[in-house]
């Protein structure tokens, strides 16, 4: 007899922590990755959750019942792991930390028959990809596989994971981090996080940071049409050694408004060697350095999504006014809830606000409950700078989209984040 209902795996669907299946679609598989090698791994004390979960998979899965006989197959080769709920006691998500030094070349999958904010937590924090809740969906299941399957790289991972700091001597700036996140792709996430950088850099005494979190693919470059010879990644890579010229040497400066950006890895595979502890102290590094750090995010929960998110003084929630979007927001929403983000914390922006497809604006901002920051309306001039490769703040100023952006960016520049009292003794360019 199984130790959990198992009628009830057959109902089924997605967990909260799948990513976004438009996410999934534009993530084509590279040249580099494990793909073609690796295979699935079921593993769960219950036969029958066992036999449940191997006849999701269509091209057949092999199945263990304990963590230690996972690992050695771990050892020899690149496994997609299905953690049956057996293994969501904390000892198992203990054990299962260490597979990220141990065995690079895998990735796990928690099943869940209940998702709690702890576990939820845990699981993303031990190195987790995803995890999926009951009641399962097949499809959504089979793409969150192949997905996580394609990002697994090829090399052992270099990064290292040393403490960071920037014992100089020079002042602390403690700037204002603000990260650009939605749950549905393509809603307008870097146009925001762009257009809000340029017009901050603008404005601001001090540097003003721009870090492509889209680690996979990221195009705040190519927004801004920048050749950078660095990325995310270098920075990370060098995290225990950082200081602050070196830092300044690894961004690439935006010459219309004196942005330092710090653009995503040129190879995708990459970003699966970033950790989110990394990102945080990267954030943690930068904010002493800047006035402001924007933080671009892909339309996903990860674990590098979350720690960016935690570290944000402010989040700045992008959607568009259709139902789809609004339904993505609202997923979104009880996620971040669910992970203890302060709601004040929460910012809407309704991108394409004044779209053909109506929704009452004020309706929508009542459902959500969260302050809307700016309504951007949808406008030709956004396409035609995103194609050139300068922002509408740059590119068409007196556009309503820039002056939303504008206004926007006043906003952050007014209304001074908690703890910056070191920014003001400490504002001044340091960078040259
Ligand atoms: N206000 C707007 N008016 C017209 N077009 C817009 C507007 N905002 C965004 N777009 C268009 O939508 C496209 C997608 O925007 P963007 O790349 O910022 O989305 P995203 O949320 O970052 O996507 P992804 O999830 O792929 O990272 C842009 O290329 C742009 O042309
Ligand atoms: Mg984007």
């Amino acid at each position: 007899m199984s130790e959990y209902d198992f009628n009830n795996f057959d109902d089924f669907d997605s967990g909260l922590a799948v990513a976004d299946p438009a996410e999934a679609e534009t993530e084509a598989p590279t040249a580099t990755n494990e793909a073609a090698s690796t295979q699935v791994l079921v593993v769960d004390t219950d036969s029958a959750v066992r036999d449940y979960l191997t006849g999701l998979i269509p091209q057949g899965a092999e199945t263990v019942e304990y963590l230690t006989d996972a690992e050695i197959r771990l050892a020899s080769g690149s496994y997609l792991v299905l953690l049956g709920p057996s293994c969501s006691n904390p000892e198992s998500l203990d054990r299962i930390e260490a597979w990220a030094q141990a065995y690079p070349r895998s990735q796990s999958i928690l099943v869940t028959p209940e998702l709690t904010t702890q576990l939820l937590h845990k699981a993303l924090r031990v190195g987790v990809k995803d995890v999926v809740s009951a009641p399962i969906d097949q499809d959504q299941l089979l793409e969150t596989i192949e997905r996580i399957i394609e990002s697994i790289p090829a090399e052992t991972p270099a990064f290292a994971a040393g403490s960071t700091g920037l014992d100089d001597g020079e002042p602390d700036m403690m700037g204002r981090v603000i990260s650009v996140f939605s749950t549905k792709g393509g809603s307008g996430k870097s146009v925001t996080a762009t257009n809000l950088a340029v017009a901050l850099a603008k404005r601001s005494d001090g540097p003003v940071v721009l870090v492509d979190g889209h680690l996979q693919f990221g195009d705040v470059a190519v927004m801004l049409k920048l050749f950078a010879d660095s990325s995310v990644a270098d920075a990370i890579s060098q995290l225990d050694v950082l200081d602050r010229v070196m830092l300044r040497d690894l961004m690439t400066e935006h010459a219309d408004s004196g942005l330092l950006v710090l653009p995503a890895p040129t190879e995708p595979t990459f970003a699966d060697q970033v950790s989110g502890e990394q990102m945080a102290q990267l954030i943690d590094v930068l904010r002493k350095m800047s006035a402001h750090v924007i933080i671009d995010l892909p339309a996903i929960f990860n674990d590098v999504v979350l720690n960016t998110i935690e570290a944000s003084d402010d989040i700045i929630l992008v959607a568009g006014l259709d139902i789809p979007n609004i339904k993505n927001v609202k997923i979104g929403l009880s996620t971040l809830a669910l992970l203890d983000v302060p709601k004040e914390r929460l910012h809407l922006l309704l991108n394409r606000a004044d779209s053909k497809v109506k929704l009452d604006v004020s309706e929508v901002e009542r459902s959500l409950g969260v302050d809307t920051v700016a309504h951007v309306p949808s406008d030709v001039v956004v396409p035609i700078s995103v194609n050139r490769g300068s922002p509408v703040v740059l590119s068409a100023p007196r556009s309503s989209v820039a002056r939303a952006f504008e206004q926007l960016a006043a906003r952050f520049v007014d209304n001074k984040a908690p703890g910056a009292a070191s920014q003001s003794q400490g504002r001044r360019k340091f960078f040259g």
